[in-house]
Order: structure tokens, then sequence, then C-alpha cells
């Protein structure tokens, strides 16, 4: 059955917190995600909104939550599905409102059926609505149909909060880093030549469940040139002896993703260009946790991953250019046809966190409680028809890609358990 993640103080404290950013005229609106078909009657297993689950803890299907200022206080609603036994047969037992209202940090339950009159109700005592809109369109629709009323996303006053880790989440995600590095070990031990991809994924879910827990993002297990593909979750091939593996998988707790990509050898041996590759991967993956410091820029971090990989790749002579070109002017250079992502991204109650640095966003300056990964790569497919290189470096991908905390004393990797120097790797592999 489900309950609250942590205390019921850590939701009060950022309701409060959250609640002294916005007008008091305002009526706060969450809905719920909705829930998605797979096919006919079977669906994808509901995974609840962050915001709300942020906010309230809740993490069952369907629910609404609300907040207004009322008479001094700001009093924060649920709207759930409500007891009904009928439906309980068939989907699950539910919490409904009494438990709500007692056992999570809110003030007030109602049912979902009740969502439209009250929610017109509440509309008639506030000036605006602070709304997620897109996820329930019969709130959009009421919210749409009410002329009167100005709407404003919230998502960017929670951002900033859900950027900054508490105590109780950064013990989360500790937890969530530990159970994938120990999924990821399982997996290195289980690599033999001609192994399927999807056996391995079998190791690394199965750990998941086995531990209460699941993916936070469908698993990349790509051996050979299936690695070179950035999003390939197919992992329904063999991996041949000589390949490479590139092993891109996380887990959830409570909803706290971690974030983990390891590479290795299936056979438990680098050959010399794989460990070319490898090392300089791991030179910029080092050098850009070395960048992960208070007041540095988000940009910061890309600078020092692009600097490492264009020096390097100019090294190995698979660049034949200046570093300036390398480089680019807007670090766009020749190195981007071989490292096409960015160096990371912000992790917590979504694997690609809230809080900017994304696409063309220039991201925050990195503060104490920030998580975020770090994860370079480098990709030469063998079928690239765009790009040349030596072909000893055929077929080789590696991404190295590690959860931080950044704290006052500097980086704190959360994935330090999961071995990553070709030493360690080369010792676990098959073993
Ligand atoms: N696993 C998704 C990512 O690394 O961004
Ligand atoms: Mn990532
Ligand atoms: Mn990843």
């Amino acid at each position: 059955m489900a309950k609250l993640a942590f205390p019921i103080s850590e939701y009060i404290q950022r309701q409060r917190n959250f609640y002294s950013k916005l007008p008091k005229d305002t009526l706060l609106i969450i809905p719920a995600n909705p829930s998605a078909i797979r096919s006919n009657d079977v669906h994808y297993p509901y995974r609840a909104n962050s915001y709300q689950m942020y906010l309230s803890g809740w993490n069952s299907e369907g629910a609404v939550l609300t907040a207004q200022y009322i008479d001094g206080n700001w009093m924060t609603s649920l709207f759930i599905q409500p007891k009904d036994v009928t439906m309980e047969i068939w989907e699950g037992r539910r919490i409904g409102t009494e438990r709500a209202v007692s056992e999570w940090p809110i003030d007030e339950a109602y049912s979902l059926n009740d969502l439209i009159p009250k929610l017109e109700g509440f509309l008639e005592d506030c000036k605006q609505v602070h709304l997620i809109q897109n996820l329930s369109s019969e709130v959009d629709n009421l919210i749409n149909r009410t002329l009167t009323i100005s709407t404003t996303d919230p998502s960017s006053i929670l951002d900033e909060m859900r950027v900054y880790k508490s105590n109780l989440e950064i013990n989360m995600m500790k937890q969530s880093a530990e159970l994938a590095s120990n999924a990821h070990v399982l997996a290195m031990q289980a690599s033999y030549s001609g192994i399927n991809e999807f056996e391995l994924q079998a190791v690394i879910e199965g750990y998941f469940i086995s531990k209460g827990s699941q993916w936070s993002y469908p698993s990349i297990v790509g051996g050979g040139d299936n690695g070179t593909i950035l999003h390939y979750t197919q992992n329904n091939c063999l991996i041949e002896d000589g390949d490479l593996v590139l092993v891109d998988a996380g887990c959830e707790i409570e909803g706290y993703a971690s974030d983990i990509t390891r590479t290795w050898p299936v056979n438990g041996k680098f050959t010399e260009p794989q460990k070319e590759i490898y090392d300089l991967v791991l030179n910029a993956q080092e050098a850009t946790i070395a960048a992960c410091q208070i007041g540095n820029s988000w940009e910061s971090m890309h600078e020092a991953a692009s600097d490492v990989i264009a020096r390097g790749l100019i090294d190995l002579g698979i660049l034949n250019c200046s570093f300036e070109e390398a480089i680019g002017k807007n670090r766009d250079g020749e190195f981007r046809k071989f490292f096409m992502h960015g160096a990371g991204h912000f992790l917590g109650l979504d694997v690609h966190d809230v809080g900017g640095g994304r696409g063309t966003d220039p991201g925050p300056e990195l503060q104490a409680g920030m998580v975020l990964t770090v994860e370079p790569g480098l990709y030469f497919g063998s079928w690239r028809s765009d790009v040349t290189f030596p072909q000893k470096y055929s077929k080789i991908a590696v991404r190295i890609e590690d959860d931080i905390l950044i704290t006052k004393t500097g980086p704190v990797v959360l994935t330090k358990n999961c071995p990553k120097t070709l030493e360690e790797i080369e010792n676990i592999v098959g073993n």
C-alpha cells in the first residue's frame, strides 16, 4: 500500500517555501500525469507527476493537487480516486479521503468525482490561477472557459526549489546510485563473448526489481555498433568477442533517479584502440567532475569535457585540424562529430531533472545541494557515412556517466562504487 517517502515535515517545509512565492489571490492547480495506453486494454505502468510527488508525496493515479490562501493560511487539497469496492476489486485498493488527510501533508481530500464543481467554487474566491497545463484536458477546459482569469505556469518556481536537494533527498539519491552501481557490477560479472544484450538488461533490471526498485528510464545495452546509437533500446543483439558493450541504466527509489553509464569489453580485455578511446573519455570525465565546483557556470562543465576530447581527438589522429577548429567558436567544432550530446544534466525526481542546462538553456551556476550527471562519450559507428576516422576505431562507443553531488568541499561522486578504471573493469568482467 502506498506510503509517504519522507516524514510529513519535509513536505510541509516545501509547501511553505513554495507558497511564500505565490500571490495570495491565486488558485494553484497541479493535475496528475495522464495514464497512457500501450495497446487496447493494456496501460503503460503509471508514473506520478514529479511536482505532485515533490509537494505532497502522493503517487497514486489520477490525483489533482490544489492550494489556495484562505483566512490567513494556505490550504492544500487533493482530489483523489474515491473508495469504490468494485473498482478496487479490479484495480487495487485505494487510500481514500480519510486516510489521505490523516497521513499525507494535505488539509482536505475530495473525490475526483467532485473535481469540476469544487474547482468552480474555488475559482470564485481567486483572481488568478497557477496551473500546470496539458496534463488534464478537463481542468484546462474549465480554466479556458473562465475567460476573466489569468493563468501562470508555476513550474519555474518549483524547478528552482527542486534543483537544491535536501538531506533526505540526497540520502535517497545515494541509495538509488548505490543500487544502480551494484547492478552494473553484476552485469560486468555476467558478461561473456556472445552474450545477448537482453541478458545483460535482464541482470540489471532483475536486480532493480529484486530490490523493490525499477528503471528510471529504459535501459540502453548496446554491443559494438549498437553502442553508437545514443538512444538505443532494442537490446536484442549478440555481442561478439572483441566488442565493447555500452550500458546506460539507472533505477528509481521513491521517484529519485540514478543514471549510470559504463562501457566494457564483453571478453574482459580492452584492445589497444579501445583503451585509447576509453582513456580519453575517462580523462574528459574526470576533468569535468573536477569542474563541478560551487560558483562554476554550467557551461564550464561542457568546456572541461570538450577541451579534453578535442585535444585527444587531435592527438589520436582522428581529427586533422587545429585545436581552434576542433573546438569551434561556440564549442560546436569538429569534435561534435563524435561527441554529440551534452556533458551532463540535473538529476532528481526526473532523470533529466528540472533546473536548466538542457538544449540552449545556459543553466545556473553550480551550488551546494545540486545533483547532476557527468557523461562525456565518443562514438565511432562503422555505419557513419558522414565522417571519416581511422579504421581501428570502428565500432567503438564509450560513454562514462556518474552522478555527482555538489558540496562546499567539492564534487561527491554518488556512483563511486561502480568500477570505471581500465584495470578495475578488466578485473571484474566475467569474474
Ligand atoms: N540515460 C539518459 C541520459 O544519460 O541522459
Ligand atoms: Mn544521463
Ligand atoms: Mn544515462
